[in-house]
């Protein structure tokens, strides 16, 4: 039996990772859902998987967040899909590892536009549905996933680190303007996650003693669970250790 059967999300990099394990446990209470990510074939499957699952209409919609038109017509889709929107789940990210003496600005430039401008972007375009979801008594919540590296620095992280800084500032302001009327923002900061991302380190660190996407998928489901009077900013969610403060 479906927990909510008419709320609904959009998650982008929805396609695997910790993306794909936040829509799993939403489509397991049923959630309508609108998944997005580049790959359409990948997208096609994996929302079978969450008809499977449980989940209500499962909506496909390809977008590259390095497109403006595409991150705005996303944001669009979802709105006319469902014509609300209770978790706006900014997830789709790209990593990339490198000295600041040697880092290619091209590069840079490159996570900005994919960790901090199109969450910028879908947060404008999503905003009006954010806003009637919440109106009245209800609450609507971005989860954004950052990382670690934008809480506490990490060697050769530098440029990723700082998109992830900045997209939890630009939460935190958004909380500022909008928690009043019912939309907040939580950002999601874990260290090391099992999946595609952290292959180039599986000698280093084992990937089962790494987080796993399905518990970054717990933390997400709770913060839906919040209601509009719960604001909560951020959660870091670290590796057990000497040193808490490492991804
Ligand atoms: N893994 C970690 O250790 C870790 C730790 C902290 C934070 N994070 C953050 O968690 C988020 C998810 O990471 P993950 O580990 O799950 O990565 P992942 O397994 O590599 O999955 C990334 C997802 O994002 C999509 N994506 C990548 N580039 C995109 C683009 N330009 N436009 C649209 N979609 C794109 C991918 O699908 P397509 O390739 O088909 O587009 C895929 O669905 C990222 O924001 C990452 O920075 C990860």
């Amino acid at each position: 039996m479906s927990e909510q059967t008419n709320r609904s999300a959009l998650v982008t990099g929805a396609s695997r990772g910790i993306g794909a394990a936040i829509a799993e446990r939403l489509a397991a209470d049923g959630w309508d859902l609108t998944i997005s990510a580049r790959g359409r074939e990948a997208l096609e499957a994996k929302a079978a998987e969450l008809r499977e699952l449980g989940a209500g209409r499962v909506e496909v919609v390809p977008a590259d967040m390095t497109d403006t038109d595409a991150v705005t017509a996303l944001g669009a889709a979802h709105g006319e899909a469902f014509g609300r929107c209770d978790a706006l789940v900014i997830n789709a990210g790209m990593g990339s590892k490198g000295a600041v003496a040697e880092m290619p600005v091209k590069r840079f430039d490159r996570l900005y536009q994919v960790n901090v401008r199109a969450p910028y972007i879908l947060l404008q375009s999503v905003l009006p549905t954010l806003r009637s979801t919440a109106a009245g008594h209800g609450a609507a919540k971005v989860i954004a996933v950052a990382s670690i590296t934008g809480v506490y620095p990490e060697p050769e992280l530098s440029a990723y680190g700082a998109t992830k800084a900045a997209l939890i500032s630009l939460c935190e302001t958004f909380n500022l303007e909008e928690s009043e009327d019912g939309v907040s923002a939580t950002t999601i900061a874990p260290g090391y996650v099992a999946t595609d991302m952290t292959d180039w380190l599986k000698d280093r660190i084992p990937k089962e003693e790494m987080i796993t996407a399905a518990v970054v998928a717990v933390v997400a489901h709770s913060v839906t669970q919040l209601s509009r009077y719960a604001v909560l900013p951020n959660v870091v969610l670290t590796r057990p250790g000497t040193n808490l403060h490492r991804a």
